[in-house]
């Protein structure tokens, strides 16, 4: 059996994207082939930093086409559900350190026809999500610790990926396993071979020479990888 059915999805993050051209920025992803556009909504609270709200969510929902996956890092995300659906969200992840009813969160999700998915800090166990596998739609394994954009992959990640992989399988699982956090040309082929199919790229692709062909040049480290 073969470990991926599909090629590799690049999810650019545009938390570091440049605001003040974010029209021109997502074109620039779409025209270099993302898959999806992943969108950092923080608190100052679950992590150090805030970014942005609904509001932003509704204005890239008018700039593209492109499924929005976005990834709070909030506290008590449910009382934004219904918010972030409206403004456009196509995926949700909620972090697990911060949803203690985390069947009933994305049970919720789904009824709102939203992909409903988890995300783990890198200090937090995979047996989190082993209860509730089958309301899972993607599994979001951190190879950062949440907040910033362009800090370094955490090297020990693969590791943690191919047993979030075997766990997934185990349960005939279909998930996305997403990963998020320092990946580029030099750490996308470890996750990739470690059983990630989604990767968000947010330094790697908008601070690189040529951003919209760096996105086509992540999804080829993937393929020259195995
Ligand atoms: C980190 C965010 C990431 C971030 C990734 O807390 O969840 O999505 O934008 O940025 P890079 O790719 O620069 O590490
Ligand atoms: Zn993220």
């Amino acid at each position: 059996m073969t470990l991926h059915d599909h090629a590799p999805r690049i999810a650019p993050s545009i938390l570091s994207a440049d605001f003040a051209r974010l029209a021109d920025e997502i074109a620039m992803c779409e025209a270099g082939g993302a898959d999806w556009i992943h969108v950092d909504v923080m608190d100052g609270q679950f992590v150090p930093n805030i970014t942005f709200g609904t509001k932003v969510i509704e204005t890239v929902r008018k700039l593209t086409e492109l499924p929005l996956d976005c990834h709070l890092m909030i506290v008590q995300p449910e009382r934004y559900f219904e918010d972030f659906v409206e403004a456009g969200a196509s995926g949700i992840t909620i972090h697990a350190e911060v949803s203690p009813h985390l069947q009933r969160q994305l049970a919720r999700l789904r009824e709102l026809g939203c992909r409903a998915g988890v995300a783990l800090n890198p200090s937090t166990s995979l047996t989190g999500i082993v209860e509730v596998i089958a309301d899972l739609d993607l599994l979001l394994v951190m190879t950062v610790n949440p907040g910033f954009g362009g800090q370094s992959f955490i090297p020990h990640s693969p590791d943690k990926i191919r047993r979030a992989r075997r766990v997934l399988a185990e349960a005939g699982s279909r998930a996305v396993l997403e990963v998020d956090g320092g990946i580029a040309r030099d750490t996308i082929g470890d996750c990739w071979r470690a059983g990630a199919d989604t990767f968000v790229a947010g330094n790697a692709i908008f601070a690189a020479k040529d951003p919209q062909a760096e996105i086509g040049i992540l999804r080829e480290q993937c393929a020259i990888s195995v």
